[in-house]
């Protein structure tokens, strides 16, 4: 049946490939449900999506047959092409070959997330490497942007041009900084990463490689498998902070700014 919630995007984005941009856009999808929440999930790294992958997920369609299909496609008959995840979110892949991303017009795109959107509460967007024509639009229409970075040297440096890209075109506001594995040993400490690059309004993830690695190689997202784990807390926090300060709830209530100020904890335990 065709709903009309126009739910919450959150964008997940990051100027560099393996910072945890997929990890933070399943996990933080499924924690959001399990708050009730209807979340659909929507794979916009066009060429190398594994959103399917970290969900071991057997899907029909991708996003490549709603393109094809996209005059006919309208807000009831959208959810046939997304699949269902055993924790309830329901996903739209990234179409199976590379080739096929280039049939992705950002038109096309804008009008197939509109449609997400009317079904659920949350819309949660995975993307590929930095921001590219397709994407731009999309972030400027995303409620929230989550910029995703470590603590690396080279992460840092590509996250502080992005993030003043999005200065530049005005998405401050919407901005929050992810810093993912920020208690892992390096140089820069977490705590001067607010500084570092000028941003206050950030969400600190907790390393865990043996967690981490294991659930997306089996394929089944840490807030599912391990859900007392440091990470899990992690998410589970941010998604109680999300749908709290979203003020939006199963019924389509609605609003107000989110504000998320995370205290850190070092050391946390691991599950
Ligand atoms: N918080 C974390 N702790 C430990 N390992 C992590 C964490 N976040 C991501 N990783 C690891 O980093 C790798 C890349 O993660 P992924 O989500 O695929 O990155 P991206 O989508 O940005 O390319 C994966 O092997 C994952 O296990
Ligand atoms: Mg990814």
């Amino acid at each position: 049946m065709a709903e009309n919630k126009n739910g919450k995007m959150i964008v997940i984005c990051g100027a560099k490939g393996g910072i945890g941009k997929t990890l933070v856009s399943v996990n933080l999808a499924i924690a959001l449900s399990k708050k009730n929440m209807k979340v659909n999930l929507l794979d916009t790294d066009f060429q190398f999506g594994d959103v399917s992958l970290a969900l071991d997920l057997q899907t029909t369609f991708t996003i490549k047959d709603v393109m094809e299909e996209q005059n006919s496609v309208d807000s009831a008959s959208v959810s046939s092409y997304l699949t269902e995840h055993s924790s309830g979110i329901h996903v739209l892949p990234s179409p199976e070959r590379p080739e096929y991303a280039e049939l992705i017009t950002k038109e096309a795109l804008l009008s197939v997330v509109d449609l997400l959107r009317k079904q659920s509460d949350f819309l949660i967007v995975d993307t590929g490497v930095g921001i590219h024509e397709q994407s731009l639009e999309l972030i400027e229409q995303a409620d929230h942007i989550f910029v995703v970075t470590t603590l690396e040297m080279t992460s840092l440096k590509s996250t502080r041009l992005l993030l003043e890209t999005f200065d530049k075109l005005g998405f401050r506001k919407k901005v929050k900084l992810v810093v993912n594995r920020y208690d892992m040993e390096s140089l820069i400490q977490a705590e001067e990463v607010p500084e570092m690059l000028g941003y206050d309004n950030v969400i600190y993830i907790p390393n865990n490689f043996q967690i981490a690695s294991q659930s997306l190689n089996l394929g089944i997202p840490f807030v599912v498998s391990r859900s007392r784990s440091n990470l899990s807390k992690a998410f589970y926090k941010l998604a109680e902070s999300i749908v709290t300060n979203s003020h939006v709830s199963s019924e389509g209530k609605k609003k107000q700014s989110l504000r998320f100020t995370f205290s850190k904890k070092k050391g946390g335990t691991d599950q």
